[in-house]
């Protein structure tokens, strides 16, 4: 038995941030940012609006995409590094929020790669014939932890995410393979220092910026490409595919040069890697189910297709996904 997705749903904040908008505030021009990484521009949240708030309008899509009630979701698994708080988790903000009142659930941290480690878990979880029916929503908040003051990163992130319900199927298809890695002697090139258990919060912290992203960008670019394309050749070589095989392709969105590079040493053709951060720049584990939510309603999907997910992210975080794509009513 496979675990098979049969709903997928996206949603951004309303508020734009343009790159002519970030000209005002930095040092920076549309040009560089369109021509280094291919963003154009991002979603960021108001006044009074969290990861809950995102995931939640994903759910409500969802359940009614599907044709679910609250009451039949069994587990809901947010995937997001910027959750509204370390206490209560996002997950018990979203059950209370869509009324889902059989289910249990979690956060899960694997930052770019959330979604991957969250669709795998709740995969297993229906293949152990305990669960049909499980949410896992990738959302981030990016916003929330952006230096504005930090033209290195700040112009390449935005906030926002999408969703997917996973149910068993009988058929071949679903989610059929997956590589999953992790190696924290990268820890320190992608990092967030402040706010946790190793340095709470205090005046000082605050006045030294801990409490914002940082990064290494040129580092972690060369490990990006060369980790999603690794985990993306294994899978299609241990699955007796070739690339030509791979009907569509949605990688990570970080920066379109390391999506152009994985996608050359994966031999895939440009007609099948799915780009869509030209408009809402990196949403970390949003960008997949953003992507793939968008890949569905643009019909780029058919039954039978075979799709390869692939991410990387901070920790280092990485993995790649293989779906027998299966259309549902
Ligand atoms: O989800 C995973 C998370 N992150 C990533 O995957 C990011 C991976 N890294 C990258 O995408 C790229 O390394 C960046 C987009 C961050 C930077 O691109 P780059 O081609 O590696 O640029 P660079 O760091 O070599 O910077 C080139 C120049 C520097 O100036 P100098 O030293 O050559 O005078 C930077 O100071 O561009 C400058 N620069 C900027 N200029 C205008 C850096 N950021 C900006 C900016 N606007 N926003």
């Amino acid at each position: 038995m496979n675990a098979t997705i049969t709903a997928t749903a996206h949603y951004v904040p309303e508020k734009v941030l343009t790159n002519h908008d970030l000209e005002k505030m930095i040092d920076t021009s549309d040009e560089w940012i369109q021509s280094r990484t291919g963003i154009a521009q991002r979603y960021i949240v108001g006044e009074n609006e969290a990861t809950s708030d995102l995931c939640t309008q994903i759910a409500k899509q969802l359940l009614e995409k599907r044709e679910l009630s609250p009451d039949d979701i069994q587990v809901i698994i947010i995937c997001t590094c910027t959750p509204d708080y370390f206490a209560p988790s996002t997950a018990a903000l979203v059950q209370n929020n869509i009324g889902a009142s059989n289910a249990w659930g979690f956060d899960l941290s694997g930052a770019c790669t959330g979604f991957l480690y969250g669709l795998e878990t709740g995969a297993k979880f229906i293949e152990s014939g305990q669960y049909e029916r499980i949410m896992v929503i990738g959302v981030d908040t990016m916003s929330s932890i952006m230096d504005y003051t930090d033209r290195d990163i700040c112009v390449l992130f935005g906030d926002g995410g999408g969703g997917a319900i996973l149910e068993p199927t009988v058929s071949e298809k679903g989610i059929i393979d997956s590589i999953l890695r992790i190696d924290g002697s990268g820890g320190d090139y992608l990092i967030m220092p402040g706010g946790g258990s190793r340095q709470p919060a205090t005046v000082e912290s605050v006045k030294a910026r801990q409490h914002f992203l940082k990064q290494d960008g040129k580092t972690v670019y060369k490990f990006a490409v060369k980790g999603m394309a690794d985990v993306s050749k294994d899978i299609i070589t241990r699955n007796n595919l070739t690339g030509e095989d791979i009907s569509l392709f949605i990688p990570h969105q970080a920066n379109k040069r390391i999506i152009d590079a994985t996608a050359a040493r994966c031999g895939f053709t440009e007609d099948k890697v799915f780009i869509n951060i030209g408009r809402y720049g990196n949403t970390t584990a949003g960008t997949i189910p953003l992507g793939l939510s968008e890949a569905v309603d643009e019909r780029l999907l058919n039954d039978g297709d075979m799709l390869l997910l692939a991410a990387f992210g901070a920790g280092f975080t990485w993995g790649s996904m293989l779906i027998k794509w299966e259309t549902y009513p």
